[in-house]
């Protein structure tokens, strides 16, 4: 190998290209965070770094993993790494970059996108939206899918809670780059949510309608989350303001309805997939959720009843040129559960229990369409 200073540091500039910042999931010499490379005489190479912001949580990953690329070039011992933090002007540079070049503003994932969005709704409470949701994203994650969850629950989030992002209470903060705003990640899934802005766990978020727009607004416009596959929105039961600014901001998002197999849900539920055609958003299917257990002897146990699932989709299909299909039928899981509340999802925690089987199977039809504008058939019909 040649061991002339100009030599040692393309080298080891080649080997910078592949340190990437955690948060971003872009290579570090991309980001311009590569301050200089400096080999001596002797063939000691010194690095500059420059961190987004000083306390940048992924510093010391981001300093050690340079360390490493340079001495992979320059030989153990025998390179170091100057950090130093980004002025004011380089990281807006940076977010401007980020944003493709982009000064103003605007909502990511609009129709010109080509990330699929899923908004998951239902029309009563606790019937397992935010579960799914959280399940269904990280197997997608699993599907080599880039995924992204905006938790737009911002009174009852809990998506970070099921994703196993909180410390001592509360949910992880985001890192702040200006006003670029780095979505936490979470078993390779980028998150954001209400509940990693607030201080005090037991705080009420007592909003009202203009306020809750901003925030998913905002949501929308200063989360960096690059560029997306897939994009799921966990919806707030019912058919409020917030179902509402998804809609407006969000037209072509396309709806999943999860309902439990009890009939008298069906009537919520189908409401929930009407409101969002109003908005222009289509209903792309239902999730029936808490369907029918098989027990240690080998009975059913249907504690919700049965057919939920079935006669949403029949009635969400009246009057529409292609029929919306039940998605899947997610049994009642005990691992399910105990998973969300280890922030473990049980599609990794425990992948051959039923439910995360059903989960694991919609995401893999799903991925066949992940991208794009077309619509593609599952293949699924409602019973
Ligand atoms: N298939 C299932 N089997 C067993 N428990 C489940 C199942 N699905 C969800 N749960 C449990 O039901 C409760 C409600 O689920 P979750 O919070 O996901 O519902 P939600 O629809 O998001 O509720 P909310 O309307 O309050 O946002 C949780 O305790 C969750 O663990
Ligand atoms: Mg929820």
């Amino acid at each position: 190998m040649n061991s002339a200073p100009d030599s040692i540091r393309s080298r080891v500039l080649t080997a910078l290209a592949k340190v990437t910042d955690p948060e971003i999931r872009k290579p570090i010499t991309e980001l311009d965070m590569v301050s200089g490379v400096t080999v001596s005489d002797e063939g000691l190479v010194t690095v500059g770094i420059r961190l987004t912001i000083a306390g940048c949580p992924a510093a010391a990953r981001i300093e050690s993993d340079v360390l490493a690329a340079a001495e992979s070039e320059a030989g153990a011992g025998r390179a170091s790494v100057e950090v130093a933090v980004m002025t004011r002007e380089q990281r807006t540079a940076l977010t401007e970059k980020l944003r493709g070049g982009q000064v103003e503003r605007s909502v990511q994932f609009g129709p010109e996108s080509l990330t699929r969005v899923y908004a998951i709704t239902s029309g009563k409470g606790g019937v397992g939206k935010s579960t799914v949701t959280a399940n269904l994203a990280v197997a997608l994650a699993g599907e080599g899918l880039r995924v992204g969850i905006v938790d737009a629950d911002v009174h009852g989030f809990s998506i970070p809670g099921l994703l196993g992002l909180v410390h001592d209470g509360l949910a992880v903060k985001p890192t702040q780059v200006g006003d670029m705003i780095l979505p936490p990640i979470a078993h390779d899934v980028k998150v954001i949510s209400i509940g990693m802005f607030i201080d005090d766990a037991s705080a009420a978020v007592a909003w009202r309608g203009p306020m809750l727009h901003r925030t998913i607004k905002q949501f929308l416009t200063d989360v960096y989350f690059g560029d997306l596959d897939v994009l799921l929105l966990d919806l707030p039961p019912g058919t409020g303001d917030v179902a509402i600014t998804v809609g407006q901001l969000l037209p072509h998002a396309e709806v999943i309805v999860v309902t439990t197999p009890q009939a008298a849900a069906a009537d919520v539920a189908e409401r929930s997939g009407i409101v969002a055609r109003q908005t222009g958003q289509s209903v792309f299917g239902v999730i029936e959720n808490m369907s029918a257990m098989v027990q240690a002897d080998g009975s059913l146990l249907e504690l919700f009843g049965s057919g939920g699932g079935a006669e949403v989709a029949r009635r969400l299909s009246v009057g529409q040129t292609t029929a919306v299909p039940v998605l899947a039928q997610v049994p009642l899981s005990l691992l399910l559960r105990t998973g969300g509340d280890a922030g473990l999802p049980v599609v990794l925690g425990a992948p051959d229990d039923p439910a995360a089987r059903a989960i694991l199977a919609l995401a893999r039809s799903m991925k066949t369409r992940a991208r794009g504008l077309a619509g593609l058939s599952l293949g699924l019909t409602p019973r």
